[in-house]
């Protein structure tokens, strides 16, 4: 079992299937050389997502694993994070559901962005979700992953307001900017060793 902190660099795998802004940030963050962790590999389920463009650009394996049935990629998964040797895995816009080995395989180095305040709106549309219930405020949230769904301990959240004019990619705009700050601030906070799935409420 990983624990953290660790005496060396840590190795940051990523899983991401679309754009990939908060990969990006990830990469800015913890790019080859950085004492604290660097990404060493990233996973897609696409091939086409921009992703995989932007690891190449920053020099980072990244390789594309079809999800064809959940155990297959999960067999294939852990093959490459295990040949990079990773100790933490984060899923930065990855759209599926990973099912319970892979979980539990790692837990407490598995940390997942949600574009919402969790608890509030789970699942998939959260910010359809929050314009829908008419809430002030949204934001995001990067937790654990457990076995639920957008269930895990949380490490970090940031708020924003939700305007009157605002459409769902408006909001989801604004979102994303807070979750570039976010899930680095939560790697740096599990890196570091000052929180861990034992030190975070879990709400489920
Ligand atoms: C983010 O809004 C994240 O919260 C959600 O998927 C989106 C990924 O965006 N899980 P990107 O691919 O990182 O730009």
């Amino acid at each position: 079992m990983t624990a953290f902190p660790l005496s060396r660099p840590a190795r940051i795998g990523v899983l991401a299937s679309g754009r990939g802004s908060n990969l990006e940030a990830l990469l800015r963050a913890f790019p080859s050389g950085d004492p604290l962790g660097e990404v060493r590999l990233v996973i897609s389920n696409r091939g086409s997502a921009a992703a995989l463009e932007k690891a190449r650009a920053a020099n980072v394996d990244a390789r594309h694993i079809p999800f064809r049935d959940p155990q297959t990629f999960v067999d294939d998964a852990v093959e490459a994070l295990d040949g990079a040797a990773v100790d933490l895995v984060c899923l930065a816009g990855f759209m599926r559901i990973l099912p319970p080995s892979f979980v539990r395989r790692y837990r407490g180095r598995l940390l997942n962005v949600h574009p919402s305040l969790l608890p509030a709106f789970r699942g998939l549309h959260a910010q359809r979700q929050a314009l829908e219930a008419g809430v002030a405020e949204s934001g995001c949230t990067v937790h654990f992953v457990d076995e639920g769904v957008d269930t895990g301990g949380i490490i970090v959240q940031r708020r924003v307001p939700v305007l009157d004019v605002d459409t769902e990619d408006s909001l989801a705009e604004r979102i994303r900017a807070e979750e570039h700050l976010a899930f680095p601030e939560a790697v740096r906070l599990v890196l570091t060793g000052r929180v861990s799935p034992s030190t975070v409420e879990v709400h489920g």
